[in-house]
């Protein structure tokens, strides 16, 4: 029995987006852009002939515009503006928040587990949930960023093993993700997720005043946890970060994509690299955990779009640039196999960063750490990170 290569949507973005194929479909979109520049010349030069716009407006009206005087010029459909209203985005991103809270709801009664919407300084409703733990005292707490294209709910195992340890724990599901609004799998500025987590950290701590608080970020998330405690603001906040394969490290397969990416993102930026998503690297080696995590509707398997991709982009080239800059105490987590984000990126990380700083690389473990058979593993060593720290 076949299980379909499953893969994430940050592999997808780091080898789909910069192959050929990509490059190949992206000059097709920037082709389509040139003669859209010059359709207006062409239409314009026509009306003048006609000398009335009154008339070509009339012909318009009477015969549709069929009888030649309106050019018509045809655009690969990719390129066209999707009909999709602001209306369905809502409608679609509330579906998704039924779906994210019917989880928190119909857990396990005796967890503390409980959902709010929190308003970024943007107006966008976000969908945050937290876990509670039952008999511990609450040494210290912990939030969660997710990655590109799951939710805060794939953390609730995680979560409920830091709860037995005494950590209260946070989620939030960041923008164009699980609960929370925007167009799935779209995020227009990482800065907005960046700004989110900053005004949630602020929130976290005015509720739990005198605990030492954490942020955990996977993959993409770990990037924009970065960028984050590199505001020393947070740096004064947090008491330290956790990363577990960390967006740092990821480079363009073809150098002509740096040049592309910001204007494809730019104009088109919903715009799909299409079969995106299903010849990508695995992210685990459990082949169950792939099934659960890609068959979850809350889990965006859709093609990247340009904008997202570019952003990831950008996020990488600022913390490649700046890490050095980096003051709070860290623990990197690094599959040795990983494929979607570059372990050595992780080393460097370590290298240049910090002075309390911890590094730990896993031979033969891919990208999910979470979801990788020695997850047990994995958790033990986060959380003996964090307690030798409260
Ligand atoms: C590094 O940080 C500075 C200050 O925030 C910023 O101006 C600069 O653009 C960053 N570097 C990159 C490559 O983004």
């Amino acid at each position: 029995m076949g299980v379909e290569p499953l893969t994430s949507g940050v592999s997808d973005l780091i080898n789909e987006l910069f192959s050929l194929r990509s490059l190949r479909s992206l000059l097709l979109v920037l082709n389509a852009v040139i003669l859209l520049l010059l359709f207006p010349f062409r239409g314009r030069r026509r009306v003048s002939v006609k000398s009335s716009e009154e008339k070509v407006g009339k012909d318009e009206k009477h015969e549709g515009g069929r009888k030649g005087s309106a050019p018509v010029v045809r655009v690969p459909a990719a390129i066209v503006p999707q009909r999709s209203t602001a209306f369905s985005i809502d409608q679609e991103a509330a579906a998704r928040r039924m779906l994210a809270i019917r989880r928190v709801v119909q857990d396990d009664p005796d967890v503390i587990r409980e959902f709010s919407l929190f308003s970024s300084a943007r107006g966008d409703n976000l969908f945050i949930q937290s876990w509670t733990p039952v008999s511990f005292k609450i040494r210290g707490v912990v939030f969660i960023m997710h990655g590109l294209n799951e939710h805060s709910s794939r953390y609730n195992d995680f979560a409920k093993r830091l709860n037995a340890n005494g950590f209260k724990v946070y989620g939030m599901d960041w923008i164009g993700h699980g609960g929370s609004d925007g167009l799935h799998g779209y995020v227009h500025s990482l800065d907005y997720a960046v700004a989110d987590l900053k005004l949630f950290v602020q929130r976290v701590l005015s509720e739990n005043a005198g605990l030492p608080c954490f942020c955990f970020g996977h993959s993409t998330g770990g990037a924009i946890v970065l960028k984050a405690a590199l505001d020393p603001e947070v740096a004064e906040q947090v008491a330290g970060i956790i990363l577990t394969s960390p967006a740092v490290g990821v480079q363009p397969s073809h150098p002509i994509f740096v040049v592309l990416a910001p204007v494809v993102s730019f104009l088109f930026p919903r715009f799909q690299v299409s079969m995106a998503n299903k010849k990508g690297k695995p992210v685990s080696r459990d082949p169950k955990a792939l099934v659960a995590k890609y068959s979850d509707p809350l889990v965006y398997t859709g093609p990247l779009r340009v904008r997202t991709g570019y952003e990831i982009l950008r996020i990488t080239t600022y913390l490649q640039e700046n890490m050095s800059r980096l003051k709070v105490p860290f623990l990197v987590l690094h599959g040795m196999e990983d494929t979607v984000t570059d372990p050595k990126a992780s080393k460097k990380l370590y290298d240049e960063a910090s002075t309390d700083k911890t590094i730990k690389l896993f031979e033969g473990l891919l990208h999910d750490l979470l979801i990788e058979p020695e997850r047990e593993a994995i958790m033990d060593d986060i959380i003996q990170w964090l307690k030798f720290r409260v």
